[in-house]
């Protein structure tokens, strides 16, 4: 999948493009991926971007787990989310979620990749070293 994906990702360095590809990628390869995609950091709210996967909330703010990946500039994973305070439920079915901090080449948060699974627990440490190699492809020049 990774060289598929750096062989698709290096038709054009568009971030919109790349988001849109990475997503859909991601979506149909892994099968415990429910909903995958980027919301976009835009002042003081994220905004939905490229994303695969059930219609998702449009603008999230003041509160989540995309927020806090924002905030903590690392990458967050939530067993349960149920258990995370602010957690925001765009589809209820959504158990549990990572959620990886998307920098441009000065190192600057521009969005995140929100991963979703229908199970609890579903994400580990595999996952998230690979997300965030994936994660930093997006602006890569
Ligand atoms: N659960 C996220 C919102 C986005 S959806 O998962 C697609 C959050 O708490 O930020």
């Amino acid at each position: 999948m990774q060289a598929q994906l750096s062989g698709l990702l290096s038709k054009t360095n568009d971030p919109v493009a790349r988001m849109a590809t990475i997503s859909a990628i991601l979506y149909h390869k892994m099968d415990y991926f429910f909903w995958c995609g980027f919301y976009r950091v835009q002042g003081e709210q994220l905004i939905v971007g490229p994303y695969q996967g059930p219609a998702a909330c449009q603008v999230l703010e003041g509160k989540g787990v995309c927020l806090s990946a924002v905030q903590r500039g690392e990458t967050v994973i939530v067993p349960d989310v149920e258990k995370f305070p602010g957690h925001i439920a765009c589809d209820s079915r959504s158990k549990s979620e990572i959620v990886i901090p998307v920098r441009d080449s000065g190192g600057h948060i521009m969005a995140v990749l929100d991963v979703d699974s229908k199970e609890i627990d579903s994400f580990d440490d595999t996952d998230r070293v690979y997300l965030e190699k994936i994660a930093e492809q997006v602006f890569i020049t």
